[in-house]
């Protein structure tokens, strides 16, 4: 298959393959369609929110293979084969109870976005250090609304809890 080929191909549509949250999961469209778009319209996913469409808010971020992507820049052709994880995944008993238990949002944008986020740092690196946590957010995370104190406190909150369970 020549380059042209594989290219063209991106764009024709076919059935691409992958996981999400642990399930087989199989969407036909053109391989150039987002990530975002597979979840949310294909897939009936919403928790992975729309913000600014361009790749520089994060609201749309998930997990692929653990680490953090932001999903509407991510084409579906990229992911075929690998696993990804949404906020669908996440029990009660996680990182969106502590979000809860600081009120650590305002808005139903941004947070879902840093939850993912956060989840796959605790994922990776538990626990992570102040400096870790800030480090992840600023690169790609923008929360205009000021609860960035609170969010703080949130993921603070989860690591003690895991720390003691
Ligand atoms: S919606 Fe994807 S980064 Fe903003
Ligand atoms: S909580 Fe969403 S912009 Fe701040």
């Amino acid at each position: 298959m020549t380059d042209i080929d594989q290219h063209s191909e991106t764009w024709t549509s076919k059935t691409w393959a992958f996981k999400v949250n642990g399930a087989d999961v199989q969407v036909a469209v053109g391989g150039d369609t987002s990530l975002l778009t597979a979840l949310r319209h294909d897939l009936d996913l919403r928790g992975t929110r729309i913000g600014c469409a361009e790749g520089n808010c994060g609201a749309c971020t998930v997990l692929v293979d653990g680490l953090p992507v932001q999903s509407c820049t991510t084409p579906l052709w990229s992911v075929q084969g690998h696993s990804v994880r949404t906020i669908e995944s996440l029990g009660a008993d996680e990182l969106p109870a502590t979000f809860l238990a600081e009120q650590a949002a305002q808005c139903g944008y941004c947070i879902n976005g840093i939850i993912m986020t956060v989840t796959g740092l605790l994922a990776r690196t538990p626990p992570a250090s102040r400096s870790e946590i800030v480090a992840v957010l600023d690169e790609r995370h923008l929360c205009r609304c000021g609860a960035h104190v609170r969010i703080l406190r949130a993921v603070d909150r989860a690591i003690a809890e895991r720390a003691v369970s």
